[in-house]
């Protein structure tokens, strides 16, 4: 295609002149520091963050302290990935406490041989954590001691020797990429997901398979946050200070709940989390700042759920891949999503138009709720 030079430059100075324009913004109105505003100076900020590379600067470790940061292994199975036609590595983050959703899942989407029998896939589960993290000595060797024995008995346990706190969820993150890249590195996709989370497994086999077929590369889906700011209130559980990260918005994230990468991005993370300084403590956002480094751009996807529930209903089942906060209900849910009922109820002209309904209706409310967004009513 032809361009001429004047268009290139007449680009070149909008593109320039929407920077001046945004970095005012953020300069001269800082007194304009409320809520409201600084969502405004985060949007506009982020179209900064994900076109320039100069957050990584601020965030560069002075030196290497690979050495340092990488625990022991209290248990490991380094065998785990050795077959060579590994479709997904699923990586779910749990807690040494939370054993119930750990066989709740083993016994739902989390498990192998299910998928291997029934959707002819192969996927390795692995359940990721750190040491336990009661006060008392005497409990948390007990805890670790029936770690051992439910690994005897499932073999899907990787356990490094850090606590397992909310404020070491970093920690977890790279004990995870390590992993991948150390024992798995030929796995077509990596997931990570929240242990309290629903995974439509033969939804999602479906979508990675035809996503093999294309061979995506860079690629990382999810539910994406776009342009979120940092919470500057202390009493907050996501508190950042600013020595931490003294911008107005993290580059664009997918929420840890759930998302997924290919292979080379796995790398490339890894890469970059060599390079960046790891204190800070929001896994999800400290994985954006490693792809935003390596240019990698998160893409969302209206079927990975935000924090709340998805509906219950076939015609939802019949599209969803994720679904947040399931706890006592994970496996009535995984029977019902996964019928095989399911599959056909909108193959007929009627049944398209009356699923079509149903989810414009339970999707497109005007109270928010933090599900699929109204647009998934349409795909
Ligand atoms: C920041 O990222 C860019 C590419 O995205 C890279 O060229 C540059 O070297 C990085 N800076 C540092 C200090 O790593
Ligand atoms: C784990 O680390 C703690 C200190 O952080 C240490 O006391 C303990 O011996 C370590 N456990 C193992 C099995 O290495
Ligand atoms: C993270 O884990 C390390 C190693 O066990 C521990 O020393 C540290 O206190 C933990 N950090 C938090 C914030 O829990
Ligand atoms: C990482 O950043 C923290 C501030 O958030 C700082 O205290 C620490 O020294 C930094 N670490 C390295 C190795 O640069």
């Amino acid at each position: 295609m032809f361009v001429s030079s004047r268009r290139v430059k007449k680009w070149q100075f909008v593109h320039l002149f929407a920077t001046c324009f945004l970095l005012s913004l953020m300069f001269f109105w800082d007194p304009l520091d409320n809520h409201i505003m600084s969502h405004v100076k985060s949007y506009s900020y982020r179209y900064l963050i994900n076109s320039y590379s100069f957050v990584n600067d601020s965030l560069s470790l002075r030196h290497n302290l690979e050495g340092a940061a990488s625990f022991q292994y209290l248990i490991n199975h380094e065998e785990k990935c050795r077959a060579q036609d590994v479709l997904l590595l699923l990586f779910v983050k749990t807690s040494p406490e939370n054993r119930y959703r750990r066989d709740a899942i083993r016994k739902t989407w989390g498990n192998d041989r299910y998928v291997r029998s029934q959707l002819n896939a192969n996927i390795k589960t692995l359940f990721a954590l750190g040491s336990p993290n009661n006060p008392q000595k005497s409990e948390r060797e007990r805890l670790q001691h029936e770690l051992f024995l439910e690994d005897q008995e499932y073999n899907d346990l990787i356990q490094q020797n850090f606590t397992d706190t909310f404020y070491n969820l970093t920690l977890k993150l790279l004990l995870q990429f390590r992993w991948v890249n150390m024992h798995c590195a030929h796995a077509k996709f990596v997931m990570s997901a929240d242990d309290d989370i629903f995974i439509h497994m033969p939804n999602l086999i479906e979508y990675l398979r035809s996503l093999e077929q294309i061979g995506v590369q860079d690629f990382w889906v999810g539910r994406v946050h776009r342009g979120s700011p940092p919470v500057r209130d202390k009493n907050s559980k996501y508190y950042v200070p600013y020595e931490m990260y003294h911008w107005p918005s993290y580059p664009d994230y997918t929420a840890g709940a759930a998302y997924v990468i290919s292979s080379d991005v796995a790398a490339k993370v890894y890469e970059a989390s060599q390079t960046l300084n790891s204190s800070l403590y929001i896994d999800d956002v400290f994985m954006g700042l490693c792809a935003n480094k390596m240019n990698i751009v998160p893409q969302h996807h209206v079927f990975f759920s935000g924090e709340g529930k998805a509906p219950y209903h076939p015609c939802i089942f019949e599209k969803m891949i994720t679904s947040h906060g399931h706890l006592q209900d994970l496996q009535y849910l995984w029977k019902a999503a996964t019928d095989y009922k399911v599959k056909t109820i909108s193959k007929s002209f009627l049944g398209h138009i009356y699923c079509r309904m149903v989810k414009i209706l339970l999707l497109c409310k005007p109270k928010y709720v933090d599900t699929y967004p109204c647009k998934a009513a349409f795909y």
